[in-house]
C-alpha cells in the first residue's frame, strides 16, 4: 500500500514511520520546509524513543520519503491521510483551518480518485467538512473529458464553464488540429 501523510508532525512522522516499517510506501508532505529539512538529512525533529532508526532504515529501503511539494504528496497515493494539526479555538473547539487547507491542498493537485482519513483530531461532523471543501475545490478546476476534435465550446458545454478561453486553443492549433 502507498500512502501520503499531510502534515509531518508528532503525529504524522510517527504515523508515517510504523507504515513505512509495517512494509508500506509512504510520504510525508510538510509545509516547514525545515522540518523536512531535517528529516532528509536523517534528523528527527522530535524525541521518541527508537523514531530515528526507524525513520533511517525506511528512508534506506526506500519506503519512506519526505516532501514539501503539495502537489508530489497529491499525487503519490491513493491514501491521503490529514495529520495537520487542530489547535483549540477561542471558544474551545478545534479550530479545522490547518486540516481543511491540507484538503484543499489535496483537491488542487489529485489527478485520481483519493480517499482521504483524518488522521487530525477532529470533532464529528469533520468529513463532511472534508468532503466540501474537497468538493468545492474539484469545482473550480476546469476539467472535462472528450474524444476526438477539441472545441472550446465543448468544453464550455462540458464543464458547464465560461472560462476557457483562446488561450486554450494553443497547443491545438500548434498541433495544427482543426478547431
Ligand atoms: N501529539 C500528540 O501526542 C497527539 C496525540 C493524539 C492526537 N493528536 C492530534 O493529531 C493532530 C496533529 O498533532 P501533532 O501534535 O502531530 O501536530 P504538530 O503541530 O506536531 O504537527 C502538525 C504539522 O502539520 C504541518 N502542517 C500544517 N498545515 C499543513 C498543510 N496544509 N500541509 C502540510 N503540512 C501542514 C505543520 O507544519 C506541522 O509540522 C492534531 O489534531 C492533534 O490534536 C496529537
Amino acid at each position: 500500500m502507498k500512502a501520503s501523510i499531510i502534515g509531518t508532525g508528532y503525529v504524522g512522522l510517527v504515523t508515517g514511520a510504523c507504515l513505512a516499517e509495517v512494509g508500506n510506501h509512504v510520504k510525508c508532505f510538510d509545509l516547514d520546509e525545515r522540518k523536512i529539512g531535517m528529516l532528509r538529512d536523517g534528523d528527527i525533529p522530535i524525541f521518541e524513543p527508537g523514531l530515528k532508526e526507524i525513520v533511517r532504515n525506511n528512508v534506506a529501503a526506500g519506503r519512506l520519503s519526505f516532501t514539501t511539494d503539495a502537489a508530489e504528496s497529491a499525487r503519490y497515493a491513493k491514501l491521503q491521510m490529514i495529520a495537520v494539526g487542530t489547535p483549540p479555538g477561542e471558544d474551545g473547539s478545534a479550530d479545522l483551518t490547518y486540516v481543511l487547507a491540507a484538503a484543499r491542498g489535496i483537491a488542487e493537485h489529485m489527478d485520481g480518485p483519493r480517499v482521504i482519513v483524518d488522521k487530525s483530531t477532529v470533532p464529528v461532523g469533520t468529513a463532511d467538512k472534508v468532503k466540501n471543501e474537497v468538493a468545492q475545490t474539484l469545482a473550480k478546476r476546469d476539467l472535462c473529458s472528450f474524444c476526438g476534435f477539441f472545441a472550446i465550446d465543448r468544453a464550455r458545454r462540458a464543464t458547464g464553464r465560461q472560462r476557457c478561453n483562446a488561450e486554450d486553443n494553443r497547443p491545438f492549433h500548434r498541433a495544427t488540429i482543426p478547431l
